[in-house]
């Protein structure tokens, strides 16, 4: 099980009663950035938390009142929702922090807390896929050591690039 904690944040997996506010935080993340078209079909699947919660580990943040900050979806490459990840490697997917909670590291502390599972299980790289237009999440991840590898890259569609992303782990050898 992973949890992480920061002076002011607890990182845990989401509790089968909070699916449903999830799901609504992280179309609300998305839609501030104005990354997703809200009636489209990927904003239904940003809504649908419960997936996740059963084909992945859903994890959240949330301060010490127990209000939920953000969330993000860890993806072992056996798992349905797994896209980019290879054997051996961890990805995460949707990342998404309430508005009002942003630009307090509550992202990072996610962020590295995937970190940490891959460590924990022993995946010597942790890789994601991001839109080309999530500023915010790629200084994130060049923060975070994450190191652009274009060859990984997926076009959904010839004009609708997505980039890929991997930070190795302290599993990983010399
Ligand atoms: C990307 C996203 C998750 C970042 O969340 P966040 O909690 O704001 O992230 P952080 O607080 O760790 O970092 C964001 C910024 O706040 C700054 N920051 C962190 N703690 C801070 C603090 N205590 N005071 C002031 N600034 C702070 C960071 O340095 C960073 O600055 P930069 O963007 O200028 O580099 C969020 O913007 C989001 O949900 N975006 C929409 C969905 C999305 O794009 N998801 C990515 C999918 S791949």
């Amino acid at each position: 099980m992973t949890a992480g904690v920061s002076e002011w944040l607890t990182v845990r997996l989401a509790r089968p009663g909070e699916l449903e506010e999830v799901g609504r935080l992280t179309v609300e993340a998305y839609l501030a950035d104005g990354m997703v078209n809200p009636a489209g079909s990927y904003a239904a699947a940003l809504a649908d938390a419960a997936r996740r919660a059963s084909d992945a580990e859903l994890l959240v943040a949330v301060d010490p009142d127990g209000t939920l900050l953000g969330t993000v979806t860890v993806c072992t490459p056996d798992s349905p929702l797994a896209e980019c990840s290879r054997p051996g490697e961890l990805e995460f997917r949707m990342l998404a922090v309430a508005p009002r909670a942003r630009r307090r590291g509550v992202g990072e502390v996610l962020v590295r807390t995937v970190l940490a599972r891959a460590t924990e299980i022993g995946a010597h790289r942790v890789v994601l896929l991001t839109g080309e237009k999530m500023y915010a999440a790629q200084r994130l991840y060049a923060r975070l050591g994450f190191i652009r590898v274009p060859e990984r890259d997926w076009h959904l569609r010839p004009e609708l690039r997505f980039l890929a992303f991997a930070a190795t782990t302290a599993t990983s050898g010399p």
